[in-house]
């Protein structure tokens, strides 16, 4: 059978070139980009800097042999190439499913170009079914976990296999949001952000240029 991320994965390695900054994502389809990359610059010589969206990235990019530096010290970003929990026919997304989607959104923003990649479970009319992640300051989480409760929000707190309030990389905790389907996801990014304590949240609205989707053995391009 075939593994759509880690097709998508080696695809999606190929819009890397010579002498580009890269943002390198975080998840399952990301790895998979990443050891290609990495394959890439072992055995084809290419050079790249790359500026990883999580520590679990950043460690995988090094094994693999890429030169990873840190946002504060590049540029720009040419490319960013990163995974997604769901997309709809706007290429707008629900991020976050691995809780890297603060950095994630930073690098992403700050790409002259942005790519996703997906295997073809990550196709929705509407985004929601995904539950939303925000990532919040963990002094304010319970009141803010309150007030998602009376909204009707159906938050949870993202917990470790072990059972504990799972801990971003900048020290915050995930509460998610089963909402099923998100109406205007516009006016739920605006409401969220607003809220002190929250520190992002996983909607992705017009960030994405270009989605890569492996579909069984088939490659499908969506583009803005
Ligand atoms: C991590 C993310 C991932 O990109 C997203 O969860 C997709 O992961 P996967 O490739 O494992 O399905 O947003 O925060």
């Amino acid at each position: 059978m075939v593994n759509e991320k880690e097709l998508v994965g080696i695809e999606a390695a190929k819009y890397v070139e010579e002498g580009m900054v890269v943002g390198l994502g975080t998840g399952s389809t990301a790895h998979h980009l990443i050891v290609e990359l990495g394959r890439r610059v072992r055995e084809e010589g290419l050079h790249f800097v790359g500026v990883a969206t999580s520590v679990q990235s950043a460690e995988l990019a090094k094994e693999v042999g890429i030169n990873i530096q840190s946002f504060n010290d590049v540029k720009q970003i040419d490319l960013t190439i990163d995974g997604t929990d769901e997309f709809d026919p706007e290429l707008n997304g629900i991020k976050g499913g691995g809780g890297a989607h603060l950095i994630e959104k930073i690098i992403a923003v700050n790409s002259d170009r942005v790519i996703w990649i997906c295997d073809h479970s990550k196709e929705v009319a509407q985004l929601g079914a995904f539950p939303l992640p925000v990532e919040v300051i963990r002094d304010a989480s319970q009141h803010l976990y309150d007030s998602f409760e009376v909204k009707g929000y159906a938050p949870s707190y993202r917990l470790t296999p072990a059972g504990d309030k799972f801990i971003t990389d900048n020290g915050n905790y995930l509460i998610d949001l089963h909402l099923e389907k998100i109406i205007n996801a516009s006016q739920l990014a605006e409401e969220l952000i607003h809220l002190v304590g929250v520190v992002e949240h996983g909607l992705f609205l017009n960030v994405a240029d270009h989605v890569i989707m492996a579909k069984a053995d088939k490659i499908v391009h969506f583009y803005k």
